[in-house]
């Protein structure tokens, strides 16, 4: 009787799953036929009162008709899913052309960076790094400049605010000649070493100024350095810089730290010392300072005085890519401007 009964909601209930036409259909028989209060879970509660040789019988059957009309149910439920699958929507147009990826590259600054370095490691240079957050004691006192020296005016500083017990001022290093100290520190000669790097000054900014700008520091240091090899390895970077033969000229000049000190020029890059717009003239354009170590340089490094000498420069990046590039202010290049940086 109960066996009848099981067949026959079996059959009944695979028909209807059979006609199905949608998962909400699908559910609807779900909960008709399996569900708590349909008549089969009735049956399956029933189960207990029954003699154990039944029980064991239509509880099987009651199993594999449960399982037939699970599988039956998954099964349309699939059909359906596959059926309704909107693939106009899903469709992909590979013949559309791609967004283009924007690609960034280094700033100029950087480029150019690398450039010198490049040329100075092959001239037997080693690239030498220091803090931009710097100590008056490398920033002045080391470069033969004590705290009443008059000269340090000529750096417009930016000081930072110290909580009285640190025994150093600190500053925003105005010139990358620090390095010097703190290289020569801790390497013994004959040394050649370039610094590139950040450097700023307090100072009103105009097309020439600028408040944060990179400077490059040379310096070669042997027993027998001098202003020869400074005017070689000068106008050997100079001319592959510019891609074109460069000489380089020198007048005197003060700095502390080096004696004698002197500014050096390079001949007109656009008219090669003939005399024209860009050089107003004169065939020589101005690049930065120079000159032959200061032996208290040496010695506040730990050298003793008088067996060694070297020469150093100082200069800044920024001016040497306005020269080549016919850059007409300065600011362009902290200023954010895509369109400027783009054009590199
Ligand atoms: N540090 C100097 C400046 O910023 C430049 C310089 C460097 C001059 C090395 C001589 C030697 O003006």
């Amino acid at each position: 009787m109960l066996s009848e009964k099981i067949n026959k909601i079996r059959n009944e209930a695979i028909l209807q799953i059979q006609s199905a036409a949608n998962e909400d259909e699908i559910n609807a028989i779900r909960v008709k036929f399996l569900g708590r209060k349909s008549e089969f879970t009735s049956i399956l509660k029933g189960l207990k009162d029954l003699s154990p040789d039944e029980r064991k019988s239509v509880g099987q059957l009651a199993n594999s008709a449960k399982r037939e009309i699970e599988e039956a149910l998954a099964q349309k439920g699939q059909e359906i899913k596959q059926k309704s699958f909107d693939f106009a929507a899903e469709k992909i147009d590979i013949t559309i052309p791609a967004v283009k990826m924007k690609r960034g590259h280094l700033h100029p600054l950087t480029q150019i960076q690398n450039e010198l370095e490049d040329i100075f490691i092959s001239l037997g240079f080693e690239i030498a790094d220091g803090p931009e957050v710097e100590t008056d004691f490398y920033s002045f006192d080391a470069l033969n400049m004590p705290p009443d020296h008059p000269a340090r005016d000529k750096w417009d500083t930016f000081w930072i605010k110290s909580d009285g017990e640190q025994k150093d001022k600190i500053l925003l290093r105005p010139h990358t000649s620090p390095v010097q100290i703190r290289h020569m520190e801790n390497h013994e000669p004959p040394l050649r070493i370039i610094s590139p790097g950040k450097c700023f000054r307090n100072e009103a900014t105009d097309a020439k100024h600028e408040h944060t700008f990179y400077q490059f520091e040379a310096l070669m240091v042997g027993e027998d350095v001098s202003v020869a090899n400074f005017k070689f390895i000068a106008e050997q970077f100079f001319s592959r810089f510019f891609k074109k033969k460069i000489t380089v000229r020198l007048r005197p000049s003060f700095f502390p730290f080096t004696e004698p000190s002197f500014e050096f020029d390079i001949s007109c890059t656009v008219c090669g010392g003939k005399g024209c717009q860009t050089c107003k003239g004169g065939g020589w354009l101005e690049v930065g300072g120079a000159g032959m170590v200061n032996q208290n340089v040496f010695v506040s490094s730990g050298y003793p005085r008088g067996k060694y000498q070297g020469f150093a420069w100082g200069f800044g990046l920024e001016r040497l890519l306005m020269m080549r590039n016919k850059i007409t202010d300065i600011r362009f290049f902290h200023s954010g401007d895509i369109r400027f940086i783009k054009q590199f």
